[in-house]
């Protein structure tokens, strides 16, 4: 690993914790590169279009990571989750967020700007750096079947 190609996004709710984390992310030597998808300062597009436009960026395999922020974390998961290939969490705590990527191999983390302070988001993020999942892991074969559910449903 070279360093982490991350794309990050909000919606208005999240456009402030969005500014700091990315800085954050711009000063971290485990961070190849930050795409920011939006919004700006004066920008409202809706969330679901911030994540699906995020979540491509994962799916297509120009981004290896995306951090999004609405006003709870939860439309931005749910929406990014519905691009194939992605697994997107809304995680507030630092064992969640660990076992996101652990566990699930989740791409996608979200935050909720409302649900949480700066200072906890940005510490969960710098643990989220350092996190890799292990494909040798126990974990694999379930990740595996995430993915068939979603060969399933579009059979
Ligand atoms: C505001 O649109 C709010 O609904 C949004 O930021 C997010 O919390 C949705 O899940």
């Amino acid at each position: 690993m070279t360093g982490w190609r991350i794309v990050i996004g909000a919606d208005d709710a999240g456009y402030e914790y969005k500014e700091l984390l990315r800085a954050l992310l711009e000063d971290d030597p485990r961070v190849a590169g930050v795409v920011d998808v939006g919004v700006d300062a004066d920008g409202h597009t809706p969330y679901p279009q911030v994540a699906s436009e995020a979540a491509r960026l994962v799916a297509d395999g120009e981004a290896d990571r995306g951090l999004l922020v609405c006003g709870t974390g939860l439309g931005m998961a749910i929406a990014a989750n519905k691009v194939r290939g992605v697994r997107a969490v809304t995680a507030h705590d630092s064992y969640s967020v660990a076992r996101s990527v652990l566990s699930n191999d989740a791409q996608i983390l979200a935050l909720g700007a409302r649900v949480i302070g700066p200072e906890l988001a940005k510490t969960l993020v710098d643990g989220w750096l350092g996190l890799q999942f292990d494909p040798q892991s126990p974990s694999s074969a379930k990740v595996d079947l995430i993915g068939e559910i979603e060969k399933e449903e579009s059979a």
